[in-house]
């Protein structure tokens, strides 16, 4: 371990992921510090480790001691507060509850692409993907057909404003912000006073308890606003990379509309190879050693997400992009531990549904000469801005 000398930056922020350096650092280097002071970790092994460690590292971002955890997004919640209000939300949103978004969100998809097919040609992330992803979460809520248009509106602002420091975006946001809470929380009151609610997310999070605790209707807003902040750009980041992988690879692209069975590797080699977050921010709360090093309290540590997904001790070539490899699970881009994504299943099932309806009504897709790879201007974000294809009917 040494303090890196040399002039890369695992967090700088660059045009396109620096695969190359970062495998670099990996092999040379695997616990770096930044010229901004941060510890880097590229191996996978040390980020598993460290995001299991919960106790003694957090978030970067963690709330103060006095704060209020009824309006503190779930990742800024200290432990044991977070396992609380996590096992309340793992329990709302069950996988096998998922299956109901499918219908709905299979037709939107549908509609989408049929603009576009219709065209022949146009950016595939604006006019099929951008929408996706906050519509599947408000069909997950249970939200009626004709709040979708505002509630789509409503997550591209909060994201926007949440990370893009720019005045306009930042008061985008804060409209958002406004409307969203008076929205959820008439939807939540609604919900707690009926004695006959609807079977959607809101109403299991508004009476879910476990081990006594339940969410006051502050919280169930809070949190309810953070899967949006969280499910949007990062799923439609998945689908931009995915699309730009179809776009490039004709052989691939046909043999997943041979073989349907091939789509959900292909879903997990493009969460590998192309993660849609680069890395997570920590801090050790108390002295620490990770990985043989050791850390002072309150040094700060990132999770190189995209370094250790492709580290040669888990993945054979791991440059290489292959839905037949056998741990294709194997990636953490949803993170591990405590934290671990918990819209993993919901992300998934979305771009499935995505690429399926894809496969199904084209036949041919393919970059236009246009084409210039411009990143999501988010610095841990990763994902291309705008993927202009040409499509041609099945
Ligand atoms: C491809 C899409 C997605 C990716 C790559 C992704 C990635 C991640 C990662 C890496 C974390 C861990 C953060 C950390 O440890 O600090 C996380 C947490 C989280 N994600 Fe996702 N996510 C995706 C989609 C979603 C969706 C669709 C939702 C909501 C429906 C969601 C909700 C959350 C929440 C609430 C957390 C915080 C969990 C906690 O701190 O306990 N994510 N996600």
């Amino acid at each position: 371990m040494n303090a890196a000398g040399d002039a890369f930056d695992p967090l700088a922020p660059t045009n396109e992921v620096q695969h190359a350096q970062l495998g670099e650092l990996r092999r040379s280097c695997p616990i770096s510090q930044t010229p901004g002071g941060t510890w880097y970790l590229a191996r996978h092994a040390d980020v598993v480790a460290a995001s299991r460690d919960v106790d003694r590292i957090e978030s970067a971002f963690l709330a103060p001691d006095d704060a209020d955890i009824d309006t503190q997004f779930l990742p800024f919640i200290s432990e044991p507060e977070h396992g609380k209000v996590r096992r309340v939300i793992n329990a709302a949103i069950a996988t096998h509850r998922l299956s109901r978004i499918d219908a709905p969100l299979r037709s939107l998809c549908n509609e989408l692409l049929g603009g576009l097919l219709d065209a022949g040609e146009g950016d595939i992330g604006e006019h099929y993907i951008a929408p996706i992803p906050a519509a599947g979460i408000g069909y997950l809520l249970g939200l009626p057909d004709d709040h979708q248009p505002r509630f789509i509106e409503w997550a591209h602002g909060l994201f926007g404003g949440s990370v893009l420091g720019d005045a306009e975006s930042a008061r985008r946001s804060r409209h958002a912000m406004r409307e969203i809470s008076a929205y959820l929380d008439a939807e939540i009151a609604s919900r707690a006073e009926s004695d006959d609610p609807p079977d959607d997310f809101i109403t299991r999070l508004v009476n879910t308890e476990v081990a006594g605790i339940r969410l006051s209707p502050i919280a169930c807003r809070t949190q309810l606003i953070f899967l949006l902040v969280a499910g949007t750009e990062t799923t439609r980041n998945l689908l931009a990379n995915a699309m730009l992988r179809l776009a490039t690879a004709p052989d691939l692209y046909q043999r997943l509309r041979r073989e349907p069975e091939a789509i959900g590797p292909f879903i997990e080699e493009s969460l590998r190879v192309d993660p849609p977050l680069t890395y997570l921010l920590r801090q050790c709360k108390v002295p620490v050693q990770i990985g043989g090093v050791d850390f002072d309290q309150g040094t700060d540590v990132a999770f190189g997400l995209a370094a250790a997904n492709r580290d040669e001790a888990v993945f054979e070539h791991p440059d290489d992009f292959d839905v037949d490899r056998s741990n294709v699970r194997s990636h953490l881009a949803f993170g591990d531990g405590p934290h671990v994504c918990p819209g993993a299943a919901l992300a998934r099932l979305e771009a499935r549904i995505a690429i399926e309806v894809l496969l199904d009504r084209v036949a041919t897709i393919t970059l236009s000469e246009s084409f210039r790879y411009q990143k999501t201007p988010v610095p841990f974000t990763n994902g291309p801005v705008s993927v202009p294809v040409r499509i041609t009917r099945t």
